[in-house]
């Protein structure tokens, strides 16, 4: 039970979100294409961060999306705003406590495969917890011993593989590093990635999946490769560089995540009882 669910739950009594979707940089937009959308500021909701994405508020936006109820996520609150690596730990706890099976994160992220550049999305299929922090550290009890074996789940994974295929959307995949930021990497540190199997690097996700694989859920994720990663061209990195390529990238992701959900609809059972563990 969370005092965030309930306050959801008065307004719509009736939301059963199936899927819920973290909005990266860039993203926010997917959120004009929900229908019956109805939006609540993160500033109503209890443990909620505060936080501001392209100018708007931080808000959930609950409604449909390629005919699946959907929970977006537009905004985020990222370890290095405040050192807290818990900071969506509300927020996820509150996806959970409402019934979602699958949370599908997305990102901005610099790629290490020169073949994968500007605008190219990426399938997450492991990552590498750079950072050194977990939103896990303090939680109590048997459970925060969370197994990330196929965090990024295979099942997920071949719909999203499948759904990139037919609609022509070309989808790299490989491992994404977890750097806290947010100062960008140097190209040592980006060398360094390469040696430990780093296919992209961010400053995100991967506490929201550690979060998500803790509450139970199903997680796939997405990276929209905004630049190649430090000392791999002559671009200057930039949060203004990234944003203007992670608009040129945003259509294909759109369309990866709607058609993604239209599969998701039909091929994905729901789950026999989901037990209401609040
Ligand atoms: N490094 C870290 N985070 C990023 C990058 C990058 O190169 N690009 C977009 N987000």
């Amino acid at each position: 039970m969370t005092a965030a669910r309930d306050i959801i739950r008065q307004r719509m009594p009736d939301v059963a979100p199936r899927v819920a979707i973290t909005l990266g940089s860039g993203l926010g937009d997917l959120g004009d294409q929900v229908e019956g959308a109805t939006l609540i500021d993160y500033a109503d909701l209890p443990g909620f961060p505060q936080t501001t994405v392209s100018g708007h508020s931080g808000a959930l936006i609950l409604g449909e999306l390629g005919g699946v109820a959907i929970c977006l996520l537009r905004g985020r609150a990222h370890y290095y705003e405040q050192g807290d690596a818990g900071a969506m730990a509300s927020a996820i706890e509150t996806m959970a406590a409402l019934g979602v099976e699958t949370m599908l994160m997305t990102n901005a992220a610099g790629s290490l495969q020169v073949e994968t550049g500007p605008g190219n999305p990426m399938l997450i299929t492991d990552h590498v917890n750079f950072a050194g922090a977990n939103p896990l550290i303090g939680v109590e009890g048997d459970r925060r011993f969370v197994n990330l074996s196929d965090a990024y789940d295979p099942a997920l994974n071949a719909i999203l593989r499948e759904t990139a295929a037919e609609r022509g959307i070309p989808l790299a995949e490989g491992t994404y590093m977890w750097f806290s930021g947010p100062s960008f990497e140097t190209p040592a540190e980006i060398r360094a990635a390469a040696t430990l199997g780093a296919s992209a690097v961010g400053m995100s996700t991967v506490p929201e999946v550690i979060l998500a694989r803790y509450h139970r859920l199903r997680v796939c994720a997405v990276s929209l490769i905004t630049n190649l990663a430090a000392g791999l061209s002559d671009e200057v990195l930039s949060h203004d560089h990234t944003k203007t390529m992670a608009a040129i990238g945003a259509e294909a992701m759109e369309r990866l995540i709607t058609g993604f959900l239209e599969h998701y609809g039909v091929e994905v059972p729901r789950p026999e009882e989901a037990g209401d563990d609040g």
